[in-house]
């Protein structure tokens, strides 16, 4: 699964509005979807997906953000997938985030940061199958 990697478009950009623009970036930057929907993380789903953050000062809140409203996630294939969509959603601190990257354009905080991406070929197999059942996926 070294051509594919996970994403969330997050509450904040889901509620501002930026679902399609996003969706813009993600198809000129060459991903193709092969697994999308809309969803919405309650407390308990939010804490599992983020557990691996569960010491961090910020747990609780990134739960509370990331369960507050409505998100897309979805699962993007490209050659290079994981590497090459962190560089397009930019640095998790939208300030420090690469001009013209989707969270230097749509976020607001390195809280509310608009996407998720995966940090590693093995984290993105596992977010995907926490998200989608293989039978959701495009040529699964
Ligand atoms: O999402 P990314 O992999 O870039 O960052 P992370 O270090 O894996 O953190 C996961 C998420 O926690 C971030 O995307 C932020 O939404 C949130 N976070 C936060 O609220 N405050 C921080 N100091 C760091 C991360
Ligand atoms: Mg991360």
């Amino acid at each position: 699964m070294g051509n594919r990697t996970f994403t969330m478009i997050k509450p904040d950009a889901v509620k501002a509005g930026h679902i399609g623009a996003i969706l813009e970036k993600i198809n000129a930057a060459g991903f193709r979807i092969v697994a999308m929907k809309l969803t919405k993380l309650s407390q308990e789903t939010a804490g599992a997906f983020y557990a691996v953050h569960r010491e961090r000062p910020f747990y609780q809140e990134l739960v509370d953000f990331m369960s507050s409203g409505p998100i897309v996630s979805a699962i993007l294939e490209k050659e290079n997938a994981v590497a090459d969509f962190r560089t397009l959603i930019g640095a998790t601190n939208p300030a420090e985030a690469a001009p013209n990257t989707i969270r230097a354009l749509y976020a607001t905080s390195v809280g509310e940061n608009a996407v998720h991406g995966s940090d590693s070929d093995e984290n993105a197999t596992i977010e995907s199958n926490f998200h989608f059942a293989a039978c959701d996926v495009y040529g699964a």
